[in-house]
């Protein structure tokens, strides 16, 4: 067995035994679940990527739509795989991959035939986008806690996922380093993503999501998609992953070319520090939303420190003048989705658990525990439309507007590793291959 295969008979067997821990909370005997349909653009026949359902990839790293899995407490998993003879799309054939031997596996081809081949199962769940079908079938569509509890356990990352996010963490990081170079040596934006995904192998759609690659005041927009063709930006702020297996790395650095205004590289440095230091504080038993208010601290220090705001750090963050250099939340669970399911679910039964009002993009309120993985990403931006209400309210005094214009061309800093939790510490998955 290679050790690929070991590790994911682990997990297949964390799976069977979270599964029948679901299952018997939610009064349901089977869970099917299936791989999904394409979404095709309305009125045309041009299908959108296909993403299969998470909770498939979960169980099974097998590509393509239709795919069904069914799971039932005892029993080995048995996997009805969509196999159509087609000349239209390249249909590839299973071969002999490393996690086959964990499954029965079956083969259908038709979409109708898989369906039949699942025959006939009481109280039956199911997880995925085929409704009509699941309906059809007898199954109970997408039952909310019962969903709700498989959610929860995959914020618990076995050692075979935590290989897939390092495998990727190599991929992302050789396509930083090349991004950077290429940014060193003047690129375009255009240019820079070319280099991304050309180092890292890749086509777009094959990306976690889609490079934000933003030169100067683009930096300042934080999903930002385009990507222009002018040359030597001062600054480049790049938050671009890759994907193994369906897990995917999510790392962001902001660097500055020599013609960068010095009080911004000023300020990268600072923040490269705030989120080095963020992470040296993660352990198990941590309120994540505690760390959040630490960067909050952190940041508003930085902002006095480099004379962008007249208060100290407390009063800055109480006052909420820390807020608009930096909206979002500090990080969130990584996984198979990007922003990770269950970060704001306080049990495995779904009960909500929202952020606090002077926080409320967090998008993990979880304590932080053991074998967890989250991004740690503080950013410090000038958002023009941010700003603007303190331009204008009594508290304008305590910035220094005519740096804050001077900075504002420069754009954003976000500087994004991302953490696996142990159980004395965490372990940075980013550092070793990126260091900076
Ligand atoms: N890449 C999106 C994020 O960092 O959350
Ligand atoms: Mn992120
Ligand atoms: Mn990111």
């Amino acid at each position: 067995m290679s050790d690929l295969a070991g590790l994911f008979h682990t997990h297949i067997a964390d799976r069977l035994r979270t599964a029948a821990e679901a299952l018997a909370q939610t009064g349901f005997e089977t869970l099917v679940i299936s791989s999904g349909q394409v979404y095709t653009h309305f009125a045309d026949d041009q299908d959108a990527p296909f993403h299969p359902t998470p909770h498939f990839a979960h169980w099974c790293p097998m590509a393509g739509p239709h795919h069904l899995l069914v799971v039932r407490p005892g029993q080995r998993p048995r996997l009805i795989r969509y196999a159509p003879e087609d000349f239209w799309y390249e249909q590839a054939p299973l071969g002999s991959p490393f996690w086959a031997s964990e499954f029965e596996i079956e083969e259908a081809g038709t979409v109708e035939d898989v369906w039949k081949q699942l025959g006939t199962l009481h109280r039956a769940a199911y997880v995925g986008n085929e409704t009509d079908r699941a309906e059809a079938a007898a199954l109970e569509p997408n039952p909310e806690l019962l969903t709700a509890h498989l959610d929860w356990y995959r914020t618990t990352k076995s050692p075979y996922e935590v290989q897939c996010l390092e495998e990727a963490t190599v991929i992302a990081a050789r396509a930083h380093q090349a991004a950077r170079a290429a940014f060193m040596a003047g690129a375009s934006e255009l240019e820079i993503h070319y280099a991304y995904i050309q180092a890292a192998g890749i086509v777009d759609h094959e990306m976690p999501y889609g490079s934000i690659v933003a030169l100067n005041e683009k930096g300042a927009i934080l999903h930002y998609e385009g990507k222009r063709k002018e040359k030597n930006g001062a600054v480049l702020l790049i938050d671009a992953g890759a994907q193994v297996r369906g897990y995917a790395a999510d790392i962001t650095r902001t660097m500055a070319a020599p013609h960068c205004h010095s009080r911004f590289a000023a300020l990268i440095a600072g923040m490269e520090r705030i989120e080095l230091e963020l992470c040296e504080l993660v352990k198990p038993k941590m309120p994540y939303g505690d760390l959040h208010h630490q960067g909050h601290l952190f940041i508003a220090a930085l902002l006095q420190e480099s004379g962008i705001l007249k208060a100290a750090p407390e009063e800055a963050v109480e006052m909420g003048l820390s807020r608009p250099f930096f909206p979002h939340g500090l990080g969130h669970h990584l996984g198979i989705q990007v922003h990770d399911v269950a970060g704001r679910q306080g049990s495995p039964d779904g009960t909500p658990m929202p952020p606090p009002p002077q926080h409320p993009t967090l998008r993990t309120t979880r304590t932080i525990e053991a074998d967890q993985v989250f991004t740690v990403e503080p950013g410090l931006y000038f958002i023009p439309m941010l700003l603007r209400p303190f331009r204008e309210n009594g508290l304008r005094d305590k910035f220094n507007w005519a740096l804050i214009d001077e900075l504002t061309p420069c754009g954003g800093i976000r500087i994004e590793d991302n953490l696996l939790v142990t159980a004395s510490g965490h372990r940075n998955l980013t550092r070793p291959h990126l260091p900076v």
